[in-house]
């Protein structure tokens, strides 16, 4: 695990140089270990209308889902500060969708130092819908 927090570290921080946080200079990182082995990495987008900015955390796993892998290992996230940084809320819903409760979160401060906890301890409840099968392609009734 220590040498998985190394990598997640390196990928995360050279995510965090790419941030793009012109109205709150806040730039943070993220890398995601995931379950296939590989590892994806995001930084925080923001935007003019400040609504519409989304977290590194959350670029991190999307970047994941998107290249086809479907599980967190193990997660890593670094700002600027002197203190840990902990996902914001709706980072932590993010987190739990794809993750197990025992699933590593490593908060990080500035020079790397970590604490570690499980994603059961960082969201204990979790808002959960039943997943539905897809729906069947409907058949094509126009005739060419
Ligand atoms: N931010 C993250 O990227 N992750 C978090 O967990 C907390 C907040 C970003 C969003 C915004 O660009 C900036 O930090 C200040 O909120």
């Amino acid at each position: 695990m220590a040498d998985n927090k190394e990598k997640l570290l390196a990928a995360a921080l050279e995510a965090r140089d790419k941030a793009y946080a012109p109205y709150s200079n806040f730039r943070v990182g993220a890398a995601v270990l995931a379950s296939d082995g590989r590892i994806f990495s995001g930084c925080n987008v923001e935007n003019a209308s400040f609504g519409l900015t989304v977290c590194a955390e959350r670029n991190a796993i999307f970047a994941m889902i998107a290249a086809g892998a479907t599980e967190i290992r193990e997660i890593l996230v670094i700002g600027q500060t002197e203190t840990i940084l902990p996902p914001c809320g709706a980072c932590r819903q993010v987190i739990a969708e794809f993750a197990q409760p025992q699933t590593v979160v490593h908060m990080c401060n500035r020079t790397g130092a970590s604490r570690d906890v499980t994603v059961s301890k960082l969201i204990p409840f979790i808002f959960r819908l039943k997943k539905r099968k897809p729906a069947k392609p409907r058949k094509e009734s126009r005739q060419e």
